[in-house]
């Protein structure tokens, strides 16, 4: 998490140029936020709790400014602990994303050698400890470097020295790309974030250093040696969004949802089939993702062993690297993942790469660090998600998987009918009367104090699904769970007036599931049903038509709305849920 951005070069509104480069990031944290400028020999600094987006920058004319907006990890959300931080002497300003490891220890060196703190950061450790290796004849850059070194953990590291009029930065883990302009450079978290300005960019690797003022030199971290500079041009296009008609960003990607999955359908038999004889070539083949993209996995695993008789492994990204012993030359990690940032998903990509393992990447940005790193890859081309919460990433990778198994028995054109009816059927449940029974149903969920959500099979991960969304944006304690599993100990938490959500389509988990209703029915328990026909146990209906193997993918967004409309009715940001933030780029 975390959005940095900085700049060095010809143009006097440093200040300016970061704070526009940081809206755009502002996906990444936004809890507070923070600018330095270089003003003379010294730093101007200006940091805010809260949005950035309608907030203001009051700094200085200044060439040289570094940004970042925050997403809490070490230290509340205080203007204190916002970035940037700086050393005793206000001339080293450190803008940083990942988390600092061995900050305690550090920083009780740093204390007894007379540094003075004033945030409960792990960051405040960094312009310190460079300050300190200043003090010695070591340079700027040196000085960095040393410094890097010290830093255990996955960090990102930006630093502004206001006498050397330069910027360094360095990484391993978080994500860091350089623009190259005429006279000028950028350098951010996110190549969208400067993308007009220039397009002659250089993604920095990890344990690599980039020091920019009127030039740019590359250094390697473990040598010390200067690296050569290759800018490579990129030719992508993205796209900005724009709320249009609606009020959310949620609402709208909802409604966008049956465009993507077309477009699936229409477009993707080709790179499909290639995965799938990948698929059919490894041995052992593995989804990785983390929340809902590990949802979108969990359903692959049920549809693999449905439809094309395969086993193919779901695993949490996060956990993965406890499970990994196996991986060998012929292994294929499959990740999942909107944003292509996740740090949960690419440290254990890493690994499995070093052992040798085919990576493929299903996400949802060009250009990620997730996409760069695979050896295949598939664009979801579902346009830019921006609220936190994903839904048509989430659709775009369920229908991906449907055509995916559908290929592995070579039925493609079976898998693209089904699409096209999925899409019908959330075109049918968006319609202003279905999605008004959906709003009534918000409105009983938004005032309960706990939720429950059973699902069987392949609705058994649209259940846990489900459950996060709710989390996600109403705030509403929710569980999801297999209905098989209720009565294995949950079930002692349904009282009189609990609402249960249950999944029911017309496929082998129907009877199964209706049973479960009915248990918790008898102890009191208030059933929301989503099914293609209204059953004697449902005290509120959802309908979800019956499209076959694409249920799952019409089911989950009546919840998606189910959620958006709880949001709305209890006042909060769909868009912004408190502690989230869409890109999450620390462990
Ligand atoms: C989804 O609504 C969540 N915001 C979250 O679980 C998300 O899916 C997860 O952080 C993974 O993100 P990714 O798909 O960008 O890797």
């Amino acid at each position: 998490m975390c959005g940095i951005f900085a700049y060095i070069g010809n143009k006097n509104d440093a200040a300016n140029i970061a704070f526009e480069g940081l809206k755009i990031l502002e996906y990444r944290g936004y809890d507070s936020w923070g600018i330095a400028v270089k003003k003379g020999k010294n730093l101007a600094v200006d940091k805010h709790v809260g949005k950035i987006g309608g907030a203001s920058v009051n700094l200085p004319k200044s060439n040289l400014a570094i940004g970042h907006t925050r997403w809490a990890t070490h230290g509340g959300v205080t203007v204190a602990n916002s970035h940037p931080h700086l050393d005793c002497r206000k001339e080293i300003a450190v803008v940083h994303n990942g988390i600092v490891e061995n900050f305690e220890q550090l920083k009780e060196e740093l204390i007894k050698k007379g540094h003075k703190f004033v945030s409960e950061t792990d960051t405040e450790v960094i312009p310190h400890l460079i300050e300190e290796n200043l003090k010695g004849s070591s340079g700027f850059a040196t000085s960095v470097r040393k410094s890097f070194n010290k830093l255990k953990g996955l960090n990102a590291i930006v630093i502004a020295y206001a006498p050397s009029s330069e910027i360094i930065a360095v990484k391993n883990g978080s994500p860091l790309v350089v623009g190259l302009g005429k006279d000028e450079f950028y350098l951010a978290s996110d190549i969208s974030s400067f993308i007009e300005k220039t397009k002659k960019v250089i993604f920095l690797k990890d344990y690599e250093m980039v020091i920019l003022g009127k030039d740019i030199e590359l250094i390697s971290v473990p040598s010390g040696k200067q690296l050569e500079v290759v800018p490579e041009t990129v030719t992508w296009k993205f796209e900005l969004s724009s709320m249009g008609k609606f009020p959310h960003f949620m609402i709208k990607e909802i409604y966008e949802q049956p465009l993507v999955i077309r477009n699936i359908a229409e477009n993707y038999e080709d790179e499909i089939n290639a995965l799938s004889k990948l698929i059919k070539k490894a041995r052992g083949t593995y989804f990785i993702g983390a929340g809902t993209a590990f949802h979108a996995g969990l359903t692959g695993t049920y549809l693999f062993s449905k439809i094309a008789e395969t086993h193919v492994n779901t695993a949490v990204a996060s956990e993965f690297n406890y499970l990994e012993h196996f991986l060998n030359k012929e292994s294929l990690v499959i990740a999942l993942s909107q944003s292509g940032e996740t740090i949960d998903v690419i440290e254990p990509l890493n690994r499995a790469k070093v052992r040798g393992s085919k990576i493929v990447a299903i996400t949802n940005v060009l250009g990620s660090s997730i996409y760069r790193m695979a050896d295949f890859k598939i664009l979801l081309n579902a346009g830019p998600e921006k609220a936190v919460a994903s839904t048509k990433a989430y659709i775009a990778k369920l229908s991906v998987l449907l055509m995916l198994v559908f290929a592995m028995v070579e039925k493609t054109a079976d898998a693209k009918k089904l699409l096209l009816l999925a899409a019908d059927e959330i075109d049918r449940i968006l319609e202003k009367k279905n999605s008004a029974q959906i709003k009534q149903v918000a409105k009983f969920l938004s005032i309960a104090s706990n939720i429950y959500v059973i699902g069987r099979g392949v609705s058994y991960p649209s259940a846990l699904e489900a459950a996060l969304k709710i989390k996600e944006v109403s705030y509403v304690p929710t569980e999801g769970l297999a209905g098989g599993e209720l009565k294995h100990g949950t079930i002692a938490l349904i009282s009189k007036g609990t609402p249960v959500i249950v999944f029911a389509p017309n496929d082998d988990s129907f009877e199964s599931i209706i049973s479960n209703a009915i248990e918790i029915k008898s102890r009191g328990g208030i059933i929301i049903g989503i099914a293609d026909k209204n059953q004697p146990v449902f005290d509120y209906f959802l309908q979800v038509k019956d499209i076959k193997e694409a249920s799952y993918i019409a089911q989950i967004v009546a919840i998606q709305l189910l959620a958006y409309y709880m949001a709305v009715d209890l006042n909060l940001d769909p868009d912004k849920p408190r502690n989230l933030a869409k890109s999450v780029t620390v462990k």
